[in-house]
């Protein structure tokens, strides 16, 4: 594999960096509550920084489909940033155009700028060419620090790299020499595959499958599996199309939970209770994996010479459902970095991760989720075509 990485030009001095970042963060009340994107983001700008390049930022924030949002705004970002930076970042209010032009051409070597949200402009998500080449006539390379949108054939991720040299920054390339490590896995491999959405994981689970002793599920993707196996699912109504996707994934070494904490509401008041996974009672709701299959799944994992984990393993939101999944954070925490080499990545199951405090023992924290899950997948990346091949 070569990865065309922004350490191998030679000379940056004076030259116009775009780079395509993920500064996608949690923000609650105009406030950021989890800037672990930026932080990573922060190596990649500082070697810019260093090189007395003149780096122009690029990012996401929110999906506002085109339109110019007040809230999706990017001035609590840039706060964050210039903190995190310790230097200042000047804010263009365009991405385009005459006023992005002349912010650019006032640059001084070592200077940062953060161009508006992408996103205000439809043309992004349509891997518009001429909004690319626009973009592109800002800088004299493009560097792709984001594996967050690498799936996304989108103007700023895909397009642009016909137009301009293109290279991975700092993070996207870890990242990349992280995942292959699942991908050629120190065995045994154990997989950790939660949360929703079966559709966007059955292409992992199959590739995965085929590597790992373990692919071992949670969360709201066991309802499919259960229907897929003519078991009760509960008061939860499986989807065919849905059931027809888990019924393709009834591998022997895909593992499904023994048993579930369960309960007659969703939201979790009202009666809670234990029960076996193949007797789920009509009356209740699985929302998180049971004792016996924490006992199971741990036998995996402190076997596992390599782990990978996404998806929350049930409503982890809720103080009575919360114990799978950091029981799962726990043990993937204390057997990685050293006895196996574990990779945590999704925006939930970090999270979730962060409860433990113990985030720093995992060997890598992954800014990505979907894309994490394509590139497990095995898929292409629109996002790395000229970079990473
Ligand atoms: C994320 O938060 O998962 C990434 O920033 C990608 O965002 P998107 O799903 O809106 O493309």
């Amino acid at each position: 594999m070569t990865i065309k990485s922004i350490k191998n030009v030679k000379n940056l001095t004076g030259k116009r960096v775009l780079v395509r970042c993920d500064f996608n963060v949690a923000v609650k009340k105009n406030k950021i509550t989890d800037d672990f994107k930026i932080v990573q983001s922060l190596p990649t700008i500082r070697y810019l920084v260093a090189r007395q390049a003149r780096i122009i930022l690029l990012t996401h924030f929110g999906r506002p489909e085109g339109k110019r949002m007040e809230s999706y705004k990017l001035n609590v970002i840039r706060a964050r940033l210039e903190k995190l930076l310790g230097k200042k970042v000047a804010y263009v209010p365009d991405c385009i155009g005459k006023q992005a032009q002349a912010a650019v051409a006032k640059m001084k070597n070592g200077q940062v700028i953060l161009l508006e949200n992408i996103r205000f402009y439809k043309k992004e998500e349509k891997n518009d060419k001429k909004f690319a080449k626009a973009l592109a006539s800002l800088a004299d390379s493009y560097v792709n620090d984001a594996l967050a949108v690498s799936h996304r054939k989108h103007a700023s991720v895909a397009a642009i790299q016909k137009y301009l040299p293109s290279y991975a920054g700092l993070l996207l390339a870890k990242e990349v020499l992280n995942l292959n490590k699942i991908l050629s896995p120190a065995q045994p491999l154990a997989a950790v595959i939660g949360g929703a959405k079966l559709e966007t994981k059955v292409p992992v689970i199959k590739n995965l499958r085929k590597k790992a002793t373990a692919v071992l599920i949670g969360g709201m993707i066991t309802y499919d599996f259960l229907a897929a196996k003519k078991l009760s699912t509960g008061k939860y109504k499986v989807e065919k199309a849905q059931k027809k996707l888990a019924k393709k994934l009834l591998y022997k070494n895909v593992i499904l939970p023994l048993d579930f904490v369960a309960a007659d509401k969703n939201k979790g008041a009202g009666k809670i209770k234990v029960v076996p996974a193949n007797s789920l009672p009509t009356n209740m709701w699985q929302l998180d994996i049971g004792p016996e299959t924490i006992r199971l799944y741990a036998r995996y994992l402190k076997a596992a010479k390599t782990i990978i984990w996404n998806g929350p393993m049930g409503m982890f939101e809720n103080e009575h459902f919360k114990n799978g999944t950091l029981a799962i954070a726990r043990l993937v925490a204390a057997v990685s970095s050293g006895k196996a080499f574990g990779i945590v990545g999704g925006g939930e199951t970090v999270a979730a991760l962060k409860q433990t405090k113990m985030m720093e023992h995992v060997d890598w924290v992954s800014t990505s989720g979907g894309a994490m899950l394509e590139y497990l997948a095995g898929n292409k990346l629109p996002g790395l075509k000229k970079i990473i091949y």
